[in-house]
Formats: C-alpha cells, sequence, structure tokens
C-alpha cells in the first residue's frame, strides 16, 4: 500500500538554494515591499526578502495529479504583537482518482531560510502561530502541518541518517502517517495542550524514517507554541540528542485531491541562544 508523502524531496531542493547575494541596485535603496504572486509551477518559490522565509509551491507527485496546485503569496504584515508574519493561501484543484487517491500530490508551505543547520541545543526557541481557514466544495483530503528536518551530520536532510519529523494540525479526508499500520509507538502528554500519538516507519522511497505525531485533539484554524518543546519531546523519547542539527523547518499542507481554498497567516522562526524557557 502505498502511503503518504515525501517532503523529502522538496527539502533536498530547498537545500539546494544557496545564499541570494547581489549588489543593490539603486531600486532596491528605495524598501519596497515585494509583489504579491500565485506560484503554480511544479516548483515554483519565492524568497521573501526581509523575511526568514521562501513560499514554495512543491507538486512532488506532479505527475500522478489531475488539475492545478497554486500557493499563492500574498504579503506579509507584523501582528499587534510586533511579530512579522506572512499571509499565504493554497489553492487546490485536484480531481478525485481511485487510483491515486491516497497518493498526497505535493506540498504547499513557508520554509525557514535563517538560523538553520544548528544544533537543537543551540535553539532558545522556535516561536510560531499558524492561523488557517479552508473552505472546500468537495471533499478535501489532506493537512495542515510544520515538517522539520534534523540530522546529526550538519545541512544534511537526505541521506538517510535523517530524520522527518512532522506535527499535524489538522487532517481530513481519511490522510494517514506513515506508520500507521503498526499502530503509535508512542503517546506524548500534555503538548501544546493536548496530546499525541506518535506514527513512525521508514519512507521506502527515500530510506528516511518519517516520525509523525498526530493530535488527539485536531486544531481547529488556529495554533501557536514553541516547536522546540515539539523536538526536545521526541528528545526525551530517545529519538535524537540535542547535538543533533536542525536542518529544515517549515510549515504547510499536505493534498491529495479536492477543491478547496486555505487562507492562512503564519509567524515562525529560529532564535538562536539561551532563552527563559
Ligand atoms: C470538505 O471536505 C471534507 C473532508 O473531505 C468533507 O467531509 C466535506 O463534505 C467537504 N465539504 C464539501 C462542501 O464538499
Ligand atoms: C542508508 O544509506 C546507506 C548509503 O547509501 C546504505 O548503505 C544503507 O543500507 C542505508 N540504510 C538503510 C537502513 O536504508
Ligand atoms: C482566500 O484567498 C483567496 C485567493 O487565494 C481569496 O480570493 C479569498 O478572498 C480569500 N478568502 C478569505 C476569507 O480571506
Amino acid at each position: 500500500m502505498h502511503f503518504q508523502h515525501s517532503n523529502f524531496l522538496a527539502l533536498a531542493a530547498l537545500s539546494s538554494i544557496g545564499p541570494v547575494l547581489a549588489l543593490p541596485t539603486f531600486s532596491q535603496l528605495v524598501p519596497r515591499a515585494q509583489a504579491s504572486i500565485d506560484l503554480c509551477g511544479d516548483y515554483d518559490y519565492i524568497i521573501l526578502q526581509n523575511s526568514p522565509w521562501i513560499v514554495y509551491n512543491m507538486l512532488y507527485n506532479a505527475a500522478k495529479m489531475v488539475g492545478t496546485q497554486c500557493t499563492y503569496y500574498d504579503k506579509m504584515t507584523t501582528s499587534s504583537s510586533g511579530t512579522q508574519e506572512v499571509l499565504w493561501n493554497s489553492e487546490t484543484d485536484i480531481e478525485y482518482i481511485e487510483s491515486t487517491n491516497n497518493v498526497p500530490k505535493g506540498y504547499s508551505f513557508v520554509g525557514l531560510t535563517q538560523n538553520l543547520e544548528v544544533t537543537l541545543s543551540s535553539i532558545g526557541s522556535i516561536p510560531t502561530t499558524y492561523d488557517w481557514t479552508r473552505t472546500n466544495t468537495t471533499a478535501f483530503k489532506g493537512n495542515v502541518c510544520y515538517d522539520f528536518m534534523t540530522n546529526n551530520i550538519k545541512g544534511d536532510s537526505t541521506s538517510n541518517s535523517s530524520r522527518e519529523l512532522m506535527l499535524w494540525l489538522q487532517y481530513e479526508g481519511g490522510q494517514l502517517p506513515i506508520g500507521w499500520g503498526k499502530g503509535p509507538s508512542a503517546i506524548i502528554d500534555d503538548l501544546f495542550g493536548t496530546s499525541w500519538e506518535l506514527y513512525e516507519d521508514v519512507n521506502t522511497d527515500t530510506g528516511i524514517t518519517v516520525s509523525s505525531m498526530l493530535p488527539n485533539t485536531q486544531f481547529e484554524g488556529s495554533f501557536s507554541g514553541d516547536l522546540k518543546d515539539w523536538l526536545l519531546a521526541l528528545v526525551a523519547l530517545g529519538k535524537f540528542t540535542e547535538d543533533t542539527y536542525v536542518n529544515v523547518g517549515n510549515a504547510g499542507t499536505e493534498f491529495f485531491y479536492g477543491n478547496a481554498i486555505m487562507n492562512a497567516t503564519l509567524a515562525l522562526q529560529i532564535d538562536i541562544g539561551s532563552t527563559s524557557h
């Protein structure tokens, strides 16, 4: 049976994006917001200047998709508490086809571009707020999640010593995590206001172990917390140590089929250094 996704491909592509360096031109000396843009190609992205983010329309199973999928970058704002946020949408119009209904077609996300490839112990906190609404006109299958990757090797998010860590906030249409058939390998009590079941197995496409945490009570359009607590919960279970490197981090939505628009506002950053955590 073909379970689940392979965001790893997304991440491999991400890690090939080097630093973006260019001499400033006259027009760049005047701060100007980047225009909003609808990203509809299989691997279209926009790197947001003056932010820690890239917005990505990652259709790693485009060949198995009938329909369209776009990721819309709207704008950046500052919340009332002074936190930088990005407004973006995931626009899905994918036909239900029996033979591929269990194949994720891709991942629409906002990924971090700053303060990655550092050890977990050197991270003070990973504050985030993620607010979303999804409006669907047909049955929709997919989720809302965070996806991080760690490895004891700095910067390595492709070899099979990597771990892919997923925190599902909401899922519908019958989506199941990798390792579902084995049953939960652990229960994590009292994290972000709910308990979680941990499902784990190797993604046979990549050789990478995927650890997905599914909430006992799903989040209904709003989440906030310090994602370092999530990673430390996995340390407590012996999955890796605080010496491991956090190489990739993002927030997004996986989709299988359906006609739906998710409108989202995200704040997400890695703060280096000790905090009064
Ligand atoms: C939206 O998707 C959910 C999950 O697939 C489904 O239960 C619901 O009926 C859908 N809504 C509409 C209007 O089709
Ligand atoms: C991990 O990758 C290495 C090198 O490609 C390979 O030799 C090894 O068999 C792989 N291990 C697993 C568990 O897939
Ligand atoms: C959601 O985003 C779409 C464009 O992607 C926009 O047309 C629509 O007005 C938005 N809906 C809400 C409730 O903000």
